[in-house]
């Protein structure tokens, strides 16, 4: 299992600093939580297409780039993510409404397309999209803010869709990526790993004020036996 840090809790006038340490950590996968001040319960803004081209533009084409869209209008502003240089955007299933065209959009403009679910949204509204998504996400807290505690509920979704997805590769079909987000920390990593996440983003137990990225990951690789 890759780890792919949070930004939400660094602090923002170190930003470029933070992520070089990351990088120089062995992380080569960056995830950017982007919210508009509406999608989510806390209505909380984070940042946006503006701050994702420094990013991109301060590491380079090597590092791979995902963002998490909680906004309102992702059908409508997917485009300015990809001009910001992102390699893959993750859509919330709950706030779009045709995933289908969406993914074909992505794919069209040579983007990879993820879809995301909350704690309590049903699997079966991604499921029939597997077949086209390049990286599913499951979130383990309610969207809207770094530092919240794990919901272990989340378990039999990750399971249901880790199934799909080797019944989907033994078929000779994609390698879609599954993905958790929140409150993942060295003493929960090894239990997602175990459910077959390929991808686990990890923001306060990875960017925090207790140890540098590096110890935190090394914390995190040697918990989950890497
Ligand atoms: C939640 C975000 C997350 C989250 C991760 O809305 O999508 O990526 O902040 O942070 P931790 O690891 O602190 O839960
Ligand atoms: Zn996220």
């Amino acid at each position: 299992m890759e780890i792919t840090p949070s930004i939400l809790t660094a602090d923002f006038s170190k930003l470029g600093e933070t992520l070089e340490d990351a990088v120089d950590s062995g992380i080569n996968w960056m995830h950017m939580d982007v919210m508009d001040g509406n999608w989510v319960i806390n209505k909380t803004i984070t940042f946006g297409p503006a701050l994702i081209r420094s990013i991109r533009d301060r590491l380079g084409p090597d590092v791979f780039i995902d963002c998490h869209l909680m906004i309102t209008n992702a059908e409508e502003t997917w485009s300015q993510y990809v001009d910001s240089g992102v390699d893959l955007v993750i859509a919330h299933i709950e706030a779009i409404e045709d995933p289908a065209s969406l993914i074909t959009s992505l794919h069209e403009a040579g983007c990879q397309a993820g879809l995301v679910l909350n704690p309590d949204t049903s699997t079966d509204t991604i499921l029939p999209y597997l077949a086209d998504l390049d990286l599913v996400l499951v979130m383990s807290v309610v969207p809207g803010k770094g530092g919240q505690s794990f919901m272990p509920e989340v378990e039999d979704k990750v399971r249901e869709f880790r199934e799909a997805i080797d019944q989907q590769i033994n078929d000779g079909g994609r390698a879609t990526k599954l993905m958790i987000d929140g409150g993942i920390k060295h003493h929960n990593a090894a239990m997602v790993a175990g459910w077959g996440v390929d991808l686990a983003v990890v923001g306060s137990g990875l960017i925090n004020d207790k140890a540098s990225i590096a110890e935190n990951l090394a914390e995190i690789y040697s918990a989950i036996g890497i």
